[in-house]
């Protein structure tokens, strides 16, 4: 388990006195909100938060659809796998991740092993409005993301499900969501 309990005068969330001391890594589609709700996430756990997708293109100095562009999916998951591990080393924290990493075997079985795995899931409809509010996901780019989402997620979200906590994101408030997530890492 991720959690314990600390005493009155160690308390770093003065709601819920929980600390982590385990990453806390957030698994699921595109569009299910992992990045807004895992910066929530962090600040009621008084963590620091990352993005993993941020942190892949920090190190290629390169957007995720140029890498996609020049050297394509495979060399990304490389990449990604990489950058999830690195981040998993460090202090415990919130880690957003993007939503093929927990398919890639290497890459779940390092967080199963090493971290505390929340699979943030929603109906397609939800994930299809929210990611057509940008256009930056190369997977997504010309196609219709209803499509994409209902075929990836016969693929995926067997394996989403194989993470420590299912936690619906529909179309509640963030917050809300947030408060599901912590009432699962305490219980
Ligand atoms: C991907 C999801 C994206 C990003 C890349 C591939 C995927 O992250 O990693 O475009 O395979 O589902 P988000 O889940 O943050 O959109």
């Amino acid at each position: 388990m991720a959690l314990h309990q600390e005493p009155q005068n160690q308390k770093q969330d003065k709601q819920l006195d929980l600390v982590i001391t385990q990453p806390v890594v957030l698994v699921g589609m595109m569009g299910v909100g992992k990045t807004s709700i895992g910066k929530r996430l962090a600040t009621r756990l008084g963590t620091a938060f990352v993005d993993a997708d941020d942190e892949i293109e920090k190190a290629a100095g390169l957007s995720i659809a140029e890498i996609f562009d020049k050297f394509g999916e495979e060399y990304f998951r490389d990449g990604e796998r990489r950058v999830i591990a690195r981040l998993i080393d460090g202090e415990p924290k919130v880690i957003a991740t993007g939503g093929g990493a927990f398919v890639n075997p290497v890459t779940r079985a390092l967080i199963l092993e090493r971290a505390t795995s929340i699979w943030l899931d929603a109906d397609v409809h939800v994930l299809a409005d929210r990611v057509s509010r940008r256009n930056h996901r190369p997977l997504l780019k010309g196609k219709d993301p209803v499509e994409v989402l209902t075929e990836l997620g016969k693929i995926r979200n067997p394996l989403y499900a194989a993470a420590n906590f299912h936690v619906r994101s529909d179309t509640s408030p963030h917050v809300r969501t947030v408060e599901n997530i912590l009432k699962a890492l305490a219980a």
